[in-house]
């Protein structure tokens, strides 16, 4: 890339994060150890959780807490068409049904009344992804999960911090999953967290992530010394590394500024598209607090003489990398082709779908970048109008 390409993602790098990493590599913990568990302690005082436990990805995680709220073949989970295919895939590592539902126009969020349509004697649970960081309709979610004994997952991928009704995500559902994938809002390279405040869950999630080894059996049979461990069940190598630890807490010291970046990014791009007719904004809803993890606008097409994807190629020539979240699930051949999905049932997708763009908006973009990319998304809008 060029020297002036401005990045669709860059992650905050400062003396901080290098420090700890350095300080890893030389203490000789590379895998899990003290500064993982440092990590986790400082990671679930600061949500507010009863248990945070760090694996090595959102995937993972999800996975686990599947796992642990007893998925199985045959099972139904409801998840939103705008999302990555993690938030389905692992619902299929059970011989489960990812029952892929419509999202709402105005947050791409799940529709809750499409969870209720979606409801059959075999759903077990629904994962509600809060899009963007721009919190689900929680209240309503939680209303339909007890009113048919469902569990709720939420895909937290891109709301560390967010709240609902002044609620930390992460304090809500059954469990709440968290990613700390290069892009996220906190990046420890690869990771994720498991939230939860069930201690049965918490304990299960915690056997499993690394091959279900009973770590309490060292405590019962600490005659035995350091050494004796006991495998309950066939679990996972998903545990977390003291290097990935030492760049989460490195990034945890500074969330909340690197929030604020990302909100002062958000109101200086609405402010420079506020006169542009070419493009939609998207709104966050007044009641939460969402952590602008992404900044999507969506194209008036029927105005424009080109289409998203030339709109998309037209800034990386300017010199801009932008993205598009998400390719509905129901569009993806494999999803497509194994639960028989039309386009037509997901009509809101449909329409959101060749409109979306999603701009850089990332902690440590100048004042000359941000002006840069809302100055081309303006003058390729006034370029192309019909
Ligand atoms: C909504 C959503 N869920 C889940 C994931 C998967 O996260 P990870 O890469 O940590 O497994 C992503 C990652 O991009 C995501 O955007």
């Amino acid at each position: 890339m060029e020297k002036d390409f401005i990045n669709f993602h860059k992650p905050l790098v400062t003396d901080d994060e290098i420090k700890e990493v350095v300080d890893t590599i030389r203490s000789g913990w590379w895998t899990t150890g003290p500064k993982t568990i440092q990590f986790e302690k400082e990671f679930n005082s600061y949500i507010g959780s009863n248990y945070s436990l760090s694996v090595s990805s959102w995937t993972a995680a999800a996975h686990l807490a599947l796992e642990a709220v007893g998925l199985q073949d045959g099972d139904e989970v409801i998840v939103p068409s705008m999302t990555f295919t993690a938030t389905a895939e692992i619902v299929c590592y059970f011989g489960a049904k990812p029952v892929i539902v419509d999202v709402q126009k105005k947050s791409l969020n799940i529709d809750p009344q499409e969870i209720e349509k979606a409801i059959t004697k075999k759903t077990k649970a629904i994962i509600p992804v809060h899009f963007g960081g721009n919190p689900c309709d929680m209240k309503e979610i939680i209303e339909i999960a007890n009113q048919y004994n469902l569990k709720i997952i939420e895909d937290a991928a891109h709301a560390l911090p967010a709240w609902y009704n002044d609620k930390l995500i992460g304090t809500i559902g059954d469990v709440t999953c968290f990613s700390f994938y290069v892009t996220k809002t906190l990046a420890t390279g690869e990771g994720g967290m498991i939230c939860t405040n069930n201690y049965e869950i918490a304990e299960r999630c915690s056997i499993m992530r690394l091959h279900g080894i009973n770590k309490d059996a060292w405590k019962r049979y600490s005659t035995e010394g350091s050494w004796y461990y006991e495998v309950v069940a066939p679990g996972y190598k998903y545990n977390f590394t003291d290097v990935q630890a030492a760049l989460g807490l490195a990034q945890l010291r500074k969330i909340d500024f690197m929030l604020n970046e990302r909100k002062k990014i958000f109101e200086k791009y609405n402010e420079i598209f506020s006169q542009n007719e070419q493009i939609q904004l998207y709104n966050y809803e007044k009641d939460r607090k969402p952590s602008y993890h992404l900044y999507p606008i969506f194209l008036n097409i029927e105005q424009l003489k080109i289409t998203r994807a030339q709109f998309i190629d037209e800034l990386k020539k300017l010199g801009i990398g932008a993205s598009v979240h998400f390719i509905p699930l129901y569009r993806h051949p494999y999803y497509k082709n194994t639960f028989g999905l039309e386009e037509k049932n997901f009509p809101i997708s449909e329409y959101l779908y060749p409109r979306i763009i999603t701009l850089p908006i990332w902690p440590g973009m100048t004042d000359s970048q941000i002006y840069r990319v809302a100055e081309s998304v303006n003058a390729l809008s006034m370029k192309y109008k019909k």
